[in-house]
């Protein structure tokens, strides 16, 4: 019997580069990172932006990133054939994403300086604001929390040290990693998702790169919450879980009790469908 012919209408991969992202979990160790953006105390990688997004997306589609940082995914739409639009609270941030892009765009082909890679300095609270086209995909990744301000984590204790460097986002009362309370910051970061409904072409998908948040000896389990949260909005598929396996072990708790050193991230993947019954 002849085969029949594969067709794909999500994005444009070969069945066995489409086989390959099917495993729930991937090591991915970050590049190291350019000089500029160093100063951003958590970014995540173009090149896993990249594989995400050339997954969920044929050439040419849109993606949104709506808290876009120093703006490693409109990196990874450009290299990628996608158009992107970012917002990002901090002006210093977004300044530094805009000045990315445009080396990015010096350095690819003509076809990429057709392509629309904005950054728009804004609150995500707004997005509908903005005059966005319709949007393909979302790939994101928020604060975790005010996590950034916690006195005793590791990294926050060498950046402190490096006065080029940020500890935290900013000031700013609307950026969602200075709410203290962490219900009430749950709740702002599923609002601020919600609101994008609109914005986005149903069928297509979001992903938000997330953790578990560890504070005071408890675990606030920022992912699980998010992911049960947000089905009220969005259909919840599954999680890819991204491992670090460069990262030097910390002896936490040694000799007392169970304090892991969390080396994962979960990407949650959800959909805009019909609500249940429609
Ligand atoms: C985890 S970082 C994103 C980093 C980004 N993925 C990158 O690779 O550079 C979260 C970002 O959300 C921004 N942010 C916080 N509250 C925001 C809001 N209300 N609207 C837009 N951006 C916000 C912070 O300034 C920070 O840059």
């Amino acid at each position: 019997m002849a085969k029949r012919p594969f067709r794909n209408r999500l994005n444009d991969l070969s069945p066995k580069e489409w086989l390959k992202f099917q495993k729930s979990w991937f090591i991915h160790n970050p590049p190291p990172r350019r000089k500029d953006v160093i100063r951003h105390p958590a970014k995540f990688p173009e090149t896993l932006a990249q594989e995400f997004i050339e997954f969920f997306t044929k050439r040419g589609q849109v993606v949104l990133d709506p808290m876009v940082g120093t703006g490693s995914t409109l990196v990874a739409c450009l290299r990628s054939g996608r158009h992107g639009v970012g917002i990002e609270l901090n002006p210093d941030y977004a300044g530094i994403a805009r000045q990315v892009v445009e080396d990015e765009r010096a350095s690819l082909s003509p076809e990429a300086a057709k392509l629309r890679a904005e950054v728009i300095t804004g609150d995500a609270m707004h997005a509908a604001e903005y005059d966005l086209p319709p949007v393909d995909y979302v790939f994101t990744s928020p604060p975790y929390w005010d996590m950034l301000r916690a006195r005793g984590a590791q990294t926050q204790r060498q950046r402190r040290t490096r006065p080029d460097l940020d500890v935290y986002y900013s000031d700013d009362p609307a950026d969602l990693g200075n709410i203290e309370d962490y219900q009430v910051f749950l709740g702002r970061l599923v609002d601020v998702y919600a609101r994008l409904r609109p914005l986005i072409r149903p069928g297509a998908y979001l992903t938000i790169i997330v953790k578990n948040v560890k504070k005071g000896g408890r675990i606030y389990p920022l992912a699980w919450d998010l992911g049960k949260r947000l089905s009220q909005f969005y259909t919840l598929k599954d999680e890819r879980i991204w491992c670090q396996d460069n990262i030097r072990l910390a002896p936490y708790g040694m000799g007392n009790a169970w304090v892991s050193n969390t080396l994962h991230h979960y990407c949650l993947q959800f959909r805009h469908e019909p609500p249940d019954g429609a």
